[in-house]
C-alpha cells in the first residue's frame, strides 16, 4: 500500500520495457492481398488508402516486398471474372487464386506462409457466401463447393486454407475432403467466430462481394452474443481447425479473451477493413497519430490474446519494427 508502494516507480521511461507485458513482433501479422483477374495495373481501393488490387502479374514484386519486411504470412483474396450462382471460378484449378498461389511460391518458395481465404462470396452472382435457392442461403449444398474449392487450393500449393463463410459444418466438410485427396498435413484456420458486422464494408469495395439482397444475418453472428462465440469455437476445434479466428477485433476484445482462456488454442484476430479505414480516414484529417494508433490498436489486440493478426497495417507495423532494431 501507499507510500510504501508506488507503483509510478516502474513507470519510469528506461524501466518500462522491462516490464512491459505484451509484445508486438513482426512474426505476429498476415498481411491481406486482393487479386483480381479484371486489371492489368494495380488499382487503389478507394475506401482504403494505400492498399490495392493487384493483377496477377504484380504478385510476385508485392511478395517479395512482404518478405523483404520479414512478414511471415499473406492471405489471399480474388476477385474473378466469372461470377455466377454456383461461384463455379472458386474451384476452377486455373482460377484467380489458385494461379495467385502458384505464382507466389514459385517466387518466395517456402519463405511466405500462403493462407488462401476460402468463401464463395467473391465468386457468386448474388454476393452471398453460400448458395441460394427461393432466396435462401442454402447450408449444405454449399459444403460440398467449399471442400471441391479447398482441394484445388491444396493442389496449387496453399499452405493454409481460411474458410470465412460461417456455413455450419464448413470446417468437418473441408477437412475430410483435404483427408480424402491425401491433403491431411494442410492446416484449417477457420473464421470461428465471425460476426455479422458492418466494419466490412470497404472490404466489400475491395473484393466485389456486396450482396444483391438481405444481408449476412443469416450466418454470420449477432453482435450482442458471446457465449455463442464459444459454441461456434468449440465446434469448429471439434471438427477439425487447427487455427480459430475472431472477427473483427476492436470491438470484439472480450471474444478474443474468452475464447483465449477458454481453449487456450492458437487464435487469430482480424482487424478488419472498416478498422483501417477509420484510422486512416482520422489520421489523413490529421486528428490522430496514425504510427502511435495502430500500435496501440494492435498491442491491444495480442494482449487481448491473439496469436496472431491479419492486418492491413502488416507493412506500416513491419517496416516500423526494422527500423527499431
Ligand atoms: C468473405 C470475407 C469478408 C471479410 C473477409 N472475408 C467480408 C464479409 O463477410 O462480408 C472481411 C474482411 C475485412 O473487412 O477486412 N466472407
Amino acid at each position: 500500500m501507499y507510500p510504501q508502494l508506488r507503483m509510478r516507480r516502474l513507470r519510469k521511461q528506461n524501466i518500462r520495457p522491462l516490464v512491459r507485458e505484451a509484445e508486438l513482433s513482426v512474426n505476429d501479422l498476415i498481411f491481406p492481398i486482393f487479386v483480381d483477374e479484371t486489371i492489368d495495373v494495380r488499382r487503389e481501393i478507394e475506401s482504403m488508402p494505400s492498399q490495392f488490387r493487384f493483377p496477377l502479374e504484380d504478385l510476385r514484386a508485392e511478395a517479395n516486398e512482404v518478405l523483404g519486411l520479414k512478414i511471415p504470412a499473406i492471405i489471399l483474396f480474388g476477385i474473378p471474372k466469372k461470377k455466377d450462382e454456383m461461384a463455379t471460378s472458386a474451384y476452377d484449378s486455373d482460377g484467380i487464386v489458385q494461379r495467385a498461389i502458384r505464382s507466389i511460391r514459385d517466387e518466395v518458395g517456402d519463405n511466405l506462409v500462403i493462407i488462401a481465404d476460402l468463401c464463395l462470396c467473391e465468386y457468386m452472382d448474388h454476393g452471398h457466401c453460400g448458395v441460394v435457392k427461393d432466396s435462401e442461403i442454402q447450408n449444405d449444398p454449399t459444403l460440398d463447393l467449399l471442400g471441391r474449392t479447398a482441394v484445388t487450393y491444396a493442389e496449387a500449393g496453399a499452405d493454409i486454407v481460411a474458410p470465412s463463410g460461417m456455413m455450419d459444418g464448413m470446417v468437418q466438410a473441408i477437412r475430410s475432403a483435404l483427408d480424402d485427396k491425401s491433403y491431411s498435413s494442410i492446416p484449417i484456420m477457420s473464421y470461428a467466430a465471425k460476426y455479422a458486422s458492418s466494419f466490412y464494408s470497404p472490404f466489400r469495395d475491395a473484393a466485389e462481394s456486396r450482396y444483391s439482397f438481405g444481408d449476412r444475418g443469416t450466418y454470420q453472428m449477432d453482435f450482442g452474443n458471446s457465449n455463442e462465440a464459444l459454441r461456434e469455437v468449440e465446434l469448429d476445434l471439434k471438427e477439425g481447425a487447427d487455427i480459430v479466428m475472431v472477427k473483427p477485433a476492436m470491438a470484439y476484445l472480450d471474444i478474443l479473451c474468452r475464447v483465449k482462456e477458454k481453449f487456450g488454442v492458437p487464435t487469430a484476430a482480424y482487424n478488419v477493413s472498416g478498422e483501417y479505414s477509420m484510422v486512416k480516414a482520422a489520421a489523413l484529417k490529421g486528428w490522430i497519430d496514425e504510427r502511435r494508433v495502430v500500435e496501440e490498436m494492435l498491442l491491444g489486440i495480442k494482449r487481448a490474446g491473439a496469436d496472431m493478426i491479419l492486418t492491413y497495417f502488416a507493412k506500416d507495423v513491419a517496416s516500423e519494427l526494422l527500423n527499431k532494431t
